[in-house]
């Protein structure tokens, strides 16, 4: 019993370290693998040392056969996702997450004989990690075939009544029962788990597509409690300690989502914003003229200035045009100019999306600058260049109170000597508002694909 409680303590404090190194991200591959040799520390440790009534734990071959395919499977899935698909990989995970945490609610609950026999605490912890995990699991299987695509928006004023009706029935039957046990019947538990996997479908449904990474970051907050929960039930402190962490880094990292999108949480659930792709707003846009820039004038214009800007946007994860941004950072670095990357958190898809995607492409970390220190350098930049970002450096958020995105911090573009758009078309971004940065004076649109037009820009820099 020692040697357990003690691989569990190590677990834990591998789980806090490893976390704390991934909000760096040149610690974060580190900081992964140290949480996941804390996670083989307590999986091998219960597998080996724990004992109840004098049995040890019996059931290998099933637990090293689960545990072989689950490792086959995620393996693969880890090493084939594109980055663009990591969102719908973090949903898949997160929904495992939470179906195991219904399970070992489902099974305590059985193998204890039923509701007669338990007192209240029991049984509410049996029951809220059922309905929470049951949610997070269907809710996170919604927002995965969102976000790749093959479920579709279901929205409408009646969604919200099916949805409070659906909570109040998941919360009317952990109350009823937990009061009165077994006043539901002998099946109170698969009822429940029905409504609850009901509920977290219906729940994500009416979510817009794009909102999916603030929902998927509260789903995974969600699962973190479940798994409390079943920390909880066995006395298990690494599990209680693993589910705190993933609980409440879930909800911080919601929050600060919400945060950077100058949003509420009930705008995010309820709202409609992000949906569709039609501009909105932006007055009398048709009458002004967006000016293009051919990829000689704008090489031209990298070529002789001092210091050159990139803001980077989902466009750059779309092209996949993370390595030859690269290939250009360094060409114009051969010509003696000072190049940086300006990264607003909430630029892309998914939380630190632009730093996943430039680390892969090897651009050293010190290059990449945080919104609020990048700002107050624009004045002083000769070229600054945006590839595939709109929303991040949409000049609404600071002028124009009738916006969506009004109040978002975002890069202040406008502030550089020069601005060179780069993104296929007029189109809107995730708001689907229209971007008056594209018409501002000192503004020039490269118009293309991302990487054929970052190829195009650093074979013309060799021609200069
Ligand atoms: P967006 O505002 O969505 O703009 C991306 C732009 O990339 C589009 O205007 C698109 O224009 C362009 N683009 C797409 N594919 C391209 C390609 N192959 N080559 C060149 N350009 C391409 O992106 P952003 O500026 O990164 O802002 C992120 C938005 O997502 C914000 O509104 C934010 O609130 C929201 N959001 C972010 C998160 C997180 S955690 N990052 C979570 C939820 C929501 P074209 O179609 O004309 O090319």
């Amino acid at each position: 019993m020692f040697l357990l409680e003690i691989s569990y303590l190590i677990g834990s404090i591998s789980f806090i370290v490893g976390l704390k190194m991934l909000s760096s991200p040149d610690k974060a591959r580190m900081g992964n693998i140290y949480a996941a040799i804390g996670m083989g520390i307590a999986i091998l440790a219960t597998i080996v040392f724990h004992e109840k009534d004098g049995q040890s734990i019996g059931n290998i071959p099933w637990i090293i056969g689960g545990m072989a395919i689950g490792t086959v499977i995620g393996w693969l899935m880890a090493m084939k996702v594109k980055m663009t698909a990591m969102p719908q990989m973090v949903s898949f995970f997160n929904g495992m997450g939470g179906a195991c945490a219904a399970i070992i609610s489902l099974v305590e609950f059985n193998s204890s004989h039923g509701a007669g026999s338990h007192d209240m605490g029991f049984l509410l912890i049996v029951f809220l990690g059922l309905a929470i995990g049951s949610v997070s699991f269907s809710g996170s299987i919604i927002a995965y075939g969102k976000l790749d695509g093959w479920i579709n928006d279901i929205r409408g004023s009646w969604m919200k009544i099916v949805n409070l009706a659906f909570m109040a029935v998941v919360l009317g039957m952990i109350a009823a029962e937990v009061f009165a046990p077994g006043i539901l019947g002998p099946n109170a538990i698969w009822m429940l788990l029905v409504v609850s996997l009901l509920y977290g479908v219906t729940f994500v449904m009416p979510i817009g597509g794009a909102d999916m990474p603030v929902v998927i970051s509260l789903l995974n907050s969600f699962t973190g409690m479940a798994a409390a929960f079943g920390g909880f039930l066995y006395g298990n402190a690494v599990m209680l300690t693993g589910g705190i962490l993933v609980g409440s880094a879930g909800t911080i990292l919601t929050v600060l989502m919400c945060k950077a999108m100058n949003r509420s949480l009930l705008n995010v659930i309820i709202g409609s914003f992000g949906g569709g792709g039609a501009a909105v707003g932006g007055g009398a846009d048709g009458e002004q003229v967006a000016k293009e820039i051919s990829v000689t004038d704008a090489a031209i214009l990298c070529a002789y200035a001092n210091k050159v800007c990139i803001v980077p946007g989902y466009g750059l994860a779309v092209a996949q045009a993370q390595h030859v941004c690269h290939e250009f950072e360094k060409s114009l670095e051969g010509r003696g100019i000072d190049v940086t990357f300006a990264i607003h958190p909430v630029a892309g898809r998914m939380p630190g999306h632009m730093n996943v995607l430039l680390a892969e492409a090897d651009v050293p970390y010190p290059k990449l600058v945080e919104m609020d220190d990048a700002n107050p350098q624009l004045p002083n930049t000769d070229v600054i260049i945006i590839v595939g970002a709109n929303d991040v450096v949409n000049p609404a958020a600071e002028d124009d109170p009738s916006s969506p995105i009004y109040g978002m911090p975002v890069i202040k573009a406008w502030e550089a000597k020069n601005v060179i758009v780069m993104k296929r078309s007029m189109n809107p971004g995730y708001a689907g508002i229209q971007n008056q940065l594209f018409f501002h004076t000192r503004t020039k649109m490269l118009f293309g694909d991302a990487k054929e037009s970052l190829q195009n820009l650093v074979s013309e820099l060799k021609n200069l």
